[in-house]
């Protein structure tokens, strides 16, 4: 199929003082797979709200199955048949699954009055479209990052999509979710659908793609066949610079200082018998499942759920952490998952949102909190970690997802933690940005004597800088590696793969 769904021309888009698309172009044919990548900040959320008739351009023209137009409306933009999964997913928490799936659809169709049961059948048949069971009466709040996912990806089909947008869809979804949801691309693709898919993964990028467009500051730099294209041209593309990462090699020596341990450390329907330890200067990665107790064991260790069983020692002392505050007192810091749900408060700035874990620190003898200290510390993370903002008075949804995660990533390190624990240190930041988040957590362990827990399910992030991966299955760790003993295939098989090798 050669015939063209979506043309973009010259659209440009400011707000405020910045320029977030400046004369972009982006030609989309009919059944093909189209991945969008540039870092974080360069544009691609602004085009794709654009074409969703969210944002109303500037100037420029789209041009849809063949007509023009200066803008969408929202409305019309569905009419056309195109439907958007946004990055933040926005499904309604308080709902259920199927209300999730199907409400919207039913009041499209112009219904009057809700069919509960045909709710559930319509919800019921968009999830077998894609294969995934799901509890249809379970609330969505309730539910993963990746079921929530899995959700809009549903609710988005039901309609005769001519272009489905997918803003990072894979970035909380495991290999074996992504392999699903690439299945269902592929037999989108067929039905002669087109995809618009943003992603940071560049793996998943020349998987999946037919043709990409790299953006960089608000600019199309260039439109290629996926074929056509080297690993390092495109990371060229998107960067400007090249980018080369050895891997983390910190040995543990039996002179540094054990930071954590955890012995036979079990939470009830979360895991069982969990023990190892980190040294000082050392980066443990932890790996598995969706499911397999990860996130769990990192919320335990930070206090957020109590331990049935088991001992956690802080700097060789046995202690208990019975809340997020012991455990910031014990110089433990915990980086979330979900950044929208856990990292930071949507409605607060910037500023206010990097400062609100060290607030304790910033006040003054007399109670009065030293805004004008967290406001030149929070200058210094935006400098450091090449945070890209405005102002930081302004509204942390203003950023774009890589920068929010940047700064909750800051908002921790201002806490100098000696026990820094991440769970999904990268999800939706750009390759430069990860490169140099990396580097600069590989500097704490080393240069600061840090202990960092790394949870992660980037099997390269793991393998280049974790110098011990520990793999955990249905709430066990089943085995216990160093990265040099590893390859990418060998790590994703243990992940994966068979049952676990010995219950702890
Ligand atoms: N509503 C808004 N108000 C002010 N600035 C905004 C707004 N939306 C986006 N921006 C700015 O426009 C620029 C482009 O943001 P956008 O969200 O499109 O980036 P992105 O390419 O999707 O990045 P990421 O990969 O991190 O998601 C950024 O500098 C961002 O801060
Ligand atoms: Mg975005």
């Amino acid at each position: 199929m050669n015939e063209i769904l979506l043309q973009i021309k010259d659209i440009s888009k400011r707000f405020g003082g910045v320029k977030a698309l400046d004369e972009v172009r982006l030609v989309i044919k009919k059944g093909e797979i189209h991945c969008l990548v540039g870092e974080n900040g360069c544009g691609k959320s602004t085009l794709i709200k654009i074409i969703s008739g969210f944002y109303k351009p500037d100037g420029g023209e789209i041009i849809f199955d063949g007509k023009s137009y200066s803008h969408l409306e929202i409305n019309q933009a569905i009419q056309l048949g195109i439907q958007v999964i946004y990055q933040d997913m926005s499904v309604f928490p308080n709902l259920t699954v199927a209300e999730n799936i199907a409400m919207n659809y039913e009041l499209y169709n112009k219904k009057k009055l809700v069919n509960w049961k045909e709710v559930r059948k319509t919800a019921k048949s968009a999830l077998g479209h894609i294969g995934i069971d799901l509890p249809l009466d379970e609330q969505v709040g309730k539910l993963s990052v990746a079921d929530k996912q899995l959700i809009a990806i549903a609710r988005s089909i039901l309609y005769n999509s001519k272009l489905i947008i997918m803003d990072e869809p894979t970035s909380a979804l495991t290999r074996k979710e992504v392999d699903k949801l690439f299945k269902v691309i592929h037999q989108l693709k067929d039905e002669g659908v087109s995809i618009l898919f943003v992603s940071h993964k560049l793996d998943e990028v020349f998987e999946i793609a037919d043709q990409f467009t790299v953006f960089r500051n608000g600019k199309s730099i260039v439109q290629a066949d996926a074929k056509e294209i080297t690993d390092d041209q495109f990371v060229y593309f998107m960067t400007g610079r090249k980018l080369e990462q050895k891997p983390f090699l910190a040995e543990t020596r039996d002179d540094t200082k054990s930071l954590l341990k955890v012995e036979g450390l079990c939470l009830k329907n979360g895991f069982e018998n969990i023990s190892f330890e980190i040294h000082a200067g050392e980066i443990l990665g932890i790996t598995g499942l969706l499911g397999s107790g990860r996130t769990e064991l990192a919320k335990t260790l930070f206090g957020m759920y109590k331990a049935d069983a088991g001992k956690i020692y802080i700097d060789g002392k046995e202690v208990k952490v019975n809340s997020p505050m012991e455990a910031l007192k014990l110089k433990i810091a915990y980086v979330p998952e979900d950044r929208l749900t856990e990292g930071l408060f949507l409605t607060q700035t910037i500023e206010k949102n990097m400062v609100i874990a060290n607030i304790d620190k910033l006040r003054k003898k007399s109670r009065v909190v030293d805004y004008k200290r967290g406001y030149s510390d929070s200058k210094e993370w935006v400098r450091s970690l090449g945070i890209k903002l405005h102002e930081l008075k302004d509204g942390i949804t203003t950023l774009s997802g890589g920068n929010q995660q940047k700064v909750v990533l800051g908002k921790w390190l201002e806490t100098a933690p000696k026990v820094l624990i991440l769970n999904g240190p990268t999800v939706g930041v750009d390759i430069g940005a990860k490169y140099d988040i990396h580097d600069y957590l590989r500097g704490l362990a080393e240069k600061n004597d840090m202990a960092i827990l790394m949870i992660s399910d980037d099997i390269n992030e793991v393998l280049m800088n974790c110098n011990r991966i520990l793999i955990i299955k249905s709430g066990h760790i089943t085995g216990e590696y160093k990265n040099t003993e590893l390859s990418s295939e060998k790590l994703q098989a243990l992940i994966s793969g068979g049952e676990h090798e010995e219950a702890c």
